[in-house]
């Protein structure tokens, strides 16, 4: 028979479960719900090792099988998704000496990385969760691709107040007119479609993230602010950080090509003996 190294690498987040297996050094992805990630875990027979982290990782070990003890290994959230960001960017043959990372999870984390060693540095509760609960509120949508495609086709301007409706000069300018004064702080906002609404939540939960991300990098000298976890899978996530950076003045947002799956490579990579 032929002998098959087998490893795997679960990080079981407030939101979402991402999966990483590991086959004979072959990577393959996926994400399921927390639930649909219990029932993987009971099945779990064949691994060499179990990897895990993330705030639901004490639950899922509660349903691995018997047989995996002395098999399975835990991991510190925020280390594995430092080191599994550090180990994807070199992978992909980009500089990973010096850069600010964000978690953008359900909520969201910002490190400093450099030379292979990242800290916590910042961090919001404005994030992923933010923006499915502001949209069950005031839309009545939680399914993350509808509110993107609903913001997709929205106007924010009808929902934010924009500094050119207080300068009206700035209109003419490109750079000036894109710029937020108020978040929902439009007089006309009840004028606004779910479409807007949609749109301006978006706005306001990245723009929080880009500003947050950019007095960090500018604090530490930093270009390069690399963005993963879940939500930067959707293009119109990665397109507004882009606008964002434009506008801002730091046009330096990258994303990981696997960056939700950060934690879950990096559980392999730091995980401890359970
Ligand atoms: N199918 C999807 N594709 C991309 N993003 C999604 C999808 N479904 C939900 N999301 C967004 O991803 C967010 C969760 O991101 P992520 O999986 O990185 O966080 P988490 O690990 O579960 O949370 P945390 O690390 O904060 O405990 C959700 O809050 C939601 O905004
Ligand atoms: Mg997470």
């Amino acid at each position: 028979m032929e002998l098959v190294d087998l490893q795997i690498g679960i990080d079981a987040g407030g939101s979402l479960t991402k999966i990483v297996t590991i086959r004979d050094g072959k990577k393959e992805y996926r994400t399921k719900d927390f639930y649909g990630a219990l029932e993987l875990a009971r099945t779990l027979t064949g691994y060499d090792r179990v990897y895990l982290t993330g705030c639901r990782a004490g639950t899922l070990e509660a349903h691995l099988p018997d047989n995996l003890k002395g098999r399975v290994y835990r991991a510190d959230e925020l280390e594995a998704f430092w080191a599994g960001a550090h180990k994807m960017l070199s992978e992909e043959g980009r500089p990973s000496d010096s850069f600010v990372l964000v978690a953008f999870g359900t909520g969201t984390s910002v490190f400093t990385v450099s030379s292979g060693k990242g800290t916590r540095t910042a961090g919001t509760g404005v994030g992923g969760g933010t923006l499915t609960g502001l949209s069950r509120l005031l839309i009545g949508i939680t399914d993350f691709e509808a509110i993107m495609d609903l913001a997709s086709r929205g106007n924010r301007h009808l929902v934010d107040l924009m500094v050119s409706d207080l300068y009206p000069d700035a209109k003419a300018s490109p750079v000036l007119n894109e710029l937020t004064a108020a978040n929902f702080g439009s007089r006309e906002v009840e004028r606004s479609s779910k479409e807007d609404i949609a749109s301006a939540i978006l706005q306001l939960v990245v723009e929080t993230i880009a500003v947050i991300s950019i007095q960090v990098a500018r604090a530490h000298q930093m270009e390069t602010i690399v963005v993963a976890g879940s939500p930067t899978r959707h293009p119109l996530v990665r397109a507004r950080f882009g606008e964002l950076g434009a506008l801002l003045g730091h046009d330096f947002f990258a994303f990981l090509e696997h960056g939700p799956y950060c934690g879950a490579l990096g559980a392999i990579i730091t995980g401890k003996r359970a």
